[in-house]
């Protein structure tokens, strides 16, 4: 009997034979899952998928104890990966690093910060300089000293609520030491693994016959991960505190001093953090770490610059996501030569066809690697790479591995023949001027695209619905059962109607379904942002989604906006093109996708499910300019026009490229030309540098 039929059968009615089988198919399929989890730290099911699986094993063994199986996953009792932590937001976003690889790099981001904040060459810019620790980072929020509570980074704004299992950690202080800390302090940092530690880990790990981890990070994400605190005590993890969030009183001028105070409150700082006035020692100080790097105790992936004087920092604040005062100077990437065995091609949601290289599976620092990019037509050409080839992968940090190099021409070379033709719908490729990558042409006829659509939509910055992966939605669209976003919404209730029900179904079960069904019903109301992104549209990532929100606010507006572009030069297209930091290739995109009446019919029918929320400025509330359209020109004598453009924005300003009947506030500097004349004419409000600096500093 087919492995779906099995599992809608209830336990107590299973016979004998199909019992036997089925524990088997349980066993290879528990096991597969374990390795993705444990392995590559890539689970491909949610945990209540997971749980249900062991369940659904532990019961059928319960009913015929004699058909325990030697391999069966009851005898491993390998810890299942938990889910069902409760979420927080955090009160200042989690940020993440921009990546430098060349010394070149490092040189540019000085000269940023430079130009930023106006500072001369003359002037030291001081950087503190640290490893980047290999592990996961963690926030712990102190009231009056005392561990409160402790959060994943999650997506940056909101985490997951691991206090108890954070609390199991003896580098963690429950209570801080000394005095004069602020009421409340934020401490921010990284929660790893010693290399020592998971060796004897994974070795208990196997004497019990559980699986082993692959890397030490995994094992610290896998052991952070229990719901069970109790086996996250019996890990040993270590913490490094890097920096702070939420702070109710600043305690120092500098990073470097900061960080002194947070060891003397008892956090474990990390001993090789030091601090230089000259770009040259800070690439000595990268280089001696790298030097030492196979002989720490624990894993490190680069080393993390920082402006030292807090007040820079404050300045400098962040562009998407990173800060503008920090810069991680990530090692070199780590390779490995195998053999190239085969070549698919992968659709993308909008129909780009991306080769992927099948490879002999080979370990590339530390994980294992059977596939790898070779990106596109033009980059198999100037590889000269063929079947049979002795390639080197590479892999750095989070990016897709990749195939670098030819070492090894095979004997009997099979050429890689690019398709002509979509390989999940036939339509034929095309590519567009300028491009180099061949696309579908079915659109929406073409079941990839599509899917990848969903799969988009779904994803951890668009929908984050949990327990709807790339897996469920796979499985959803192969069924007929979601084919576009809104059949997500309508997924229940045609679910109730259904004789064929979902909990019925196999690797599904009652809890994993009413957790989808709760999932999905929290989505029903979504932040601007993640919506705009999880259209799908060409070149809208969650930047220019952010840009857009900014700009409209609210969805029906911007709807509304686009339907009005439509109209070559209208004010509506002009509107969206003055938008500082969108040009006209992502304008014409934009207007397009709203051209075609199958997406506008999505929206429509997805409006009808979800509420877009309005979307919040973020710590802007009660700036003098908060919504405003504000144009600079001439020159700027108090600060560099980046930073004025960054204030503005951060106080919920627009600001646009030109002025129009719009703009609400043009600020002209010495030099002021045609801009300031147009403003004159249109009776727009003209304020000096100075004006304008009194009425944002409040
Ligand atoms: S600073 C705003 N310092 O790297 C500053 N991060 O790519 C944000 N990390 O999520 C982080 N060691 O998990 C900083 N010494 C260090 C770090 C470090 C490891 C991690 C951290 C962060 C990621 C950013």
């Amino acid at each position: 009997m087919t492995e779906k039929r099995l599992r809608e059968i209830a336990v107590e009615q299973l016979q004998r034979e199909d019992a036997a089988e089925e524990l088997a198919q349980l066993a290879a399929e528990i096991t597969a899952h374990d390795e993705n989890y444990y392995q590559k730290d890539a689970p491909i099911i949610d945990d209540a998928s997971y749980d249900a699986l062991r369940q659904r094993n532990a019961a059928i063994e319960k009913r015929f104890p004699d058909l325990i199986r030697k391999d069966s996953p009851s005898q491993k009792v390998g810890a299942a990966p938990a889910s069902g932590f409760s979420k927080a937001r955090h009160v200042r976003p989690m940020l993440s690093l921009d990546n430098a690889f060349e010394d070149q790099d490092v040189i540019d981001f000085v000269g940023r910060v430079r130009r930023f904040l106006g500072v001369s060459e003359e002037d030291v810019v001081r950087l503190v300089a640290e490893p980047k620790i290999d592990g996961l980072s963690a926030s712990l929020r102190y009231e009056e000293g005392v561990f409160v509570q402790g959060l994943t980074r999650g997506d940056g704004q909101i985490g997951e609520n691991i206090t108890d299992n954070l609390r199991t950690i003896n580098e963690i202080p429950k209570r801080l030491s000394g005095q004069g800390w602020p009421e409340v302090l934020e401490v921010r940092g990284e929660v790893y693994m010693a290399k020592d530690d998971f060796l004897s880990l994974n070795k208990n790990q196997e004497d019990a016959g559980k699986p082993a981890f692959a890397n030490p990070r995994n094992a610290a994400a896998g052991s952070l991960r229990q719901l069970d605190s109790r086996i996250t005590a019996r890990r040993p993890l270590r913490f490094f505190a890097y920096g702070w969030g939420d702070v109710t009183a600043s305690f120092a001028t500098g990073q470097y001093n900061a960080l002194k105070k947070l060891e003397q409150w008892g956090f474990v700082i990390n001993g090789l953090m030091n601090h230089f006035d000259r770009v040259e020692d800070v690439l000595a100080h990268y280089r001696h770490i790298a030097a030492q790097r196979a002989d720490l105790p624990y894993d490190i992936d680069g080393v993390v610059y920082k402006v030292d004087r807090l007040d820079w920092q404050e300045r400098l604040g962040m562009v998407s996501r990173a800060p503008r005062w920090a810069i991680a100077h990530k090692f070199p990437a780590e390779k490995a030569q195998t053999v190239l065995e085969h070549v698919d091609y992968q659709v993308g949601r909008t129909g780009t066809i991306t080769p992927v290289a099948r490879l002999k599976a080979v370990t590339v620092g530390g994980v294992v690697v059977s596939n790898a990019t070779l990106h596109n037509a033009d980059e198999i050409a100037r590889l000269n790479v063929a079947i049979g080839d002795q390639v080197v992968v590479q892999r750095a940090g989070d990016v897709i591995p990749q195939v670098v190099e030819v070492v090894e021409k095979a004997t009997q070379r099979q050429a890689i023949v690019f398709p002509q033709h979509c390989p999940s719908c036939g339509s034929h490729l095309m590519r567009e001027e300028g491009e180099v990558a061949w696309r579908c042409s079915g659109g929406l006829i073409c079941p990839a695209q599509r899917v990848e659509r969903l799969r988009h939509f779904v994803s951890r910055n668009a929908f984050d619905i949990d327990g709807l992966g790339s897996k469920q939605i796979e499985f959803f669209f192969t069924e007929g059962l979601i084919e576009s976003p809104a059949d997500i919404f309508t997924l229940e209730k045609r679910d109730g109607q259904s004789l064929q029900k979902l909990k019925y179904r196999e690797g599904w079960g009652d809890l994993s379904v009413q957790n989808l069904w709760q999932a999905i019903n929290e989505r029903r109301h979504i932040e601007m942002d993640r919506f705009l992104y999880a259209l799908g549209i060409r070149h809208v990532g969650q930047n220019t989604a952010r840009l857009l929100c900014r700009h409209y606010g609210r969805f029906d507006h911007f709807q509304s906006s686009m339907e009005a572009a439509q109209e070559a030069a209208s004010d509506a297209y002009n509107g969206l093109l003055d938008i500082d930091g969108i040009g006209p290739k992502v304008a014409d995109t934009i207007v397009e996708f709203f051209r075609e009446a199958h997406n506008n019919d999505d929206i429509e029918a997805l409006l009808s499910e979800v509420v877009v929320k309005e979307y919040e400025q973020q710590s802007s509330a009660g700036s003098a300019v908060m919504g405003l359209t504000v144009v600079f020109t001439g020159k700027l004598e108090k600060m560099s026009r980046n930073e004025a453009k960054a204030r503005a924005e951060a106080l919920g300003a627009k600001v646009a490229g030109s002025v129009s009947a719009k703009t609400n506030l043009l600020i002209a500097g010495p030099g002021a030309g045609s801009k300031l004349k147009k403003a004159e004419d249109l009776g727009v409000k003209v304020l000096s540098e100075d004006e304008w600096l009194t009425l944002t500093s409040s």
